[in-house]
């Protein structure tokens, strides 16, 4: 078992993970949305992804996003890579830091990214290869880790057998992405058991959706097990395209909230961070689905009211 950390670092997904899902947001919500991250005190933004637009339509314009939005040194801006074409196209807009995703499920591999498991290394290889050669940090997703919508249950051995391969291959964090946002806390540790003895606890992020209302309590089961970077997406954006009925990432504000509770570090300021989940889920016309967000949002309207 592994201590508690005392400092997390967030990635932010919601740009990507959340937005990819949305079919009527402008570039220039886009832009302000990242800008907005960054001034709430986020240092990994997943700004968009360099994948095929026939695919996922809503992140074709991710280079004018990485174009138009204010970089703020020591925020690292990635994106999503999932072959040497979409690495050159985030490359060439600027991306910081790429990441590669593969997953635990054959089904779900064919579903979401047209090739079996073993292609999708194949694949990666060169990218790993081109990043190495630019000097450019790969992180590498694994997808349904604790269920899969085509396949059913997932055994923790196979996760671990593709986290350990995109470690072999030089990513420098794995991403393990509860995508359908299925888990509890006791599928968690099973995976987890499997995945630590291949993986570095360093070297491991959790990316929990939230489709079931787990994924807090699955963050704390990471962060028991000393884990100490979390995926989340500001107002609770988003859901996979091949994912159909998941529902958006963990949000950020309530992971916040709860680190805040334990004391546990991470450099994001919550009013600040609750506001740009506000102003974007009012581009998209809905609340957001963050219980902080809205807490806050009830309190600000409350405050605001005049007394009598
Ligand atoms: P394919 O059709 O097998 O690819 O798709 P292809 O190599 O045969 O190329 C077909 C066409 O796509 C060609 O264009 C290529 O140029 C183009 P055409 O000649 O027909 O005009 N193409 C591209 N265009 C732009 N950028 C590229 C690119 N690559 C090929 N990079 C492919 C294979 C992987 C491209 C496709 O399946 C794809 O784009 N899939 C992406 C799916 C996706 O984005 N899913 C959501 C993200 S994953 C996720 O959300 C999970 C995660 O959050 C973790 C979790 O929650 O578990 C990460
Ligand atoms: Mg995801």
């Amino acid at each position: 078992m592994n201590a508690w950390p005392t400092n997390v670092r967030i990635v932010e997904v919601g740009p990507r993970d959340g937005l990819q899902n949305e079919v009527a947001v402008s570039t220039e919500a886009k832009i302000a949305l990242v800008n907005a991250l960054a001034d709430a005190g986020l240092r990994t933004i997943e700004t968009g992804s360099f994948v095929s637009p026939k695919w996922v339509p809503q992140m074709a314009d991710s280079a004018q996003v990485f174009a138009g939005i204010a970089r703020k040194t020591g925020v690292t801006y990635s994106a999503l890579t999932p072959n040497l074409q979409g690495y050159q196209g985030a490359r060439a807009a600027g991306a910081d830091e790429v990441a590669i995703f593969g997953a635990a499920s054959e089904a779900f591999s064919q579903k979401n990214i047209n090739c079996s498991v073993a292609e999708s290394l194949e694949r990666f290889a060169p990218v790993l290869a081109a990043a190495k050669a630019d000097g450019i940090r790969v992180r590498g997703y694994v997808s349904c880790v604790v269920g899969c919508p085509y396949q059913g249950e997932v055994a923790p051995a196979d996760v671990a057998k593709v986290a350990k391969a995109l470690l072999d291959m030089g990513c420098y964090e794995i991403s393990l992405g509860d995508t359908i946002g299925v888990g509890t806390p006791a599928k968690v540790h099973a995976m987890l058991d499997a995945v630590l003895a291949v993986v570095p606890v360093s070297q491991v992020a959790v990316h929990f959706h939230d489709t079931y209302g787990q994924a807090l309590t699955n963050i704390y089961a990471a962060l028991s097990r000393g884990i100490h970077v979390i995926d989340s997406a500001v107002a609770g954006l988003g859901g996979c395209p091949y994912a159909a009925g998941a529902s958006g990432n963990v949000a950020t504000e309530d992971v916040v909230y709860l680190l805040n509770g334990l004391g546990i570090e991470h450099g994001v300021e919550l009013n600040t961070l609750a506001k740009a989940g506000w102003a974007i889920a009012a581009a998209l016309g809905k609340a957001p689905s963050s219980k902080v967000g809205l807490a806050l949002k009830a309190q600000c309207t409350q405050n605001a009211m005049p007394t009598k």
